[in-house]
């Protein structure tokens, strides 16, 4: 892939458009911030990658993303209301390059669905760029408030860029 950057041409890779997925449990407050943040700074920056996200359980799907999601990321000036939740589906590991899970449940849940050592090969815990083999996670800000949205929107924002940093090497 070829990203033009201040004019510059960086080769991230030969392979056809990447992509990658972000997994949470309802996918309407982390993986959909974690979506809308990438799309956002792949933008700015012209990088051509494809970015999706799903959830564990399937009782969102359909839904856009919870209403705190929507506010804190238009607050940092980030589009998520588009976003309409669906289910993590085992043919996400065939479309997908890498899948970013928020916490090590969601990688259990993710895991168990894998076909082969291929597919579980794409997992991994989304702070773990940023942090190597920490193995942190991003925490459920479902029972917070407008205080927990905002500081997950700021720990997926520099997950994100760790990922960006990552795909330019
Ligand atoms: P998310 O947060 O996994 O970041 O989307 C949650 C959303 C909904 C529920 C739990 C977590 N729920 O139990 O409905």
């Amino acid at each position: 892939m070829t990203v033009f950057q201040n004019g510059v041409t960086h080769r991230l890779t030969s392979n056809p458009k990447m992509k990658i997925l972000f997994v949470c449990l309802g996918n309407i407050c982390r993986s959909p911030l974690a979506e809308g943040i990438m799309r956002h700074k792949l933008k700015e920056q012209s990088i051509d990658i494809e970015v999706d996200s799903a959830g564990i359980g399937g009782w969102q799907a359909g839904e856009p993303p919870d209403k705190r999601a929507i506010a804190i990321a238009s607050k940092n000036g980030v589009e998520v209301s588009n976003i309409i939740a669906r289910k993590f589906s085992v043919d996400d590991f065939e479309k997908f390059d890498k899948i970013y899970v928020m916490d090590l449940e969601n990688k259990r849940d993710v895991m168990v669905q894998a076909p082969n050592e291929n597919a579980k090969q794409k997992v991994d815990l989304f702070l773990n760029v940023l942090h190597p083999s920490s193995n942190a996670i991003v925490p459920d800000p479902w029972f917070g408030d407008s205080r927990e949205f905002e500081e997950v929107f700021q720990l997926i924002s520099k997950g994100c860029d760790a990922i960006i940093e990552e795909l330019k090497k």
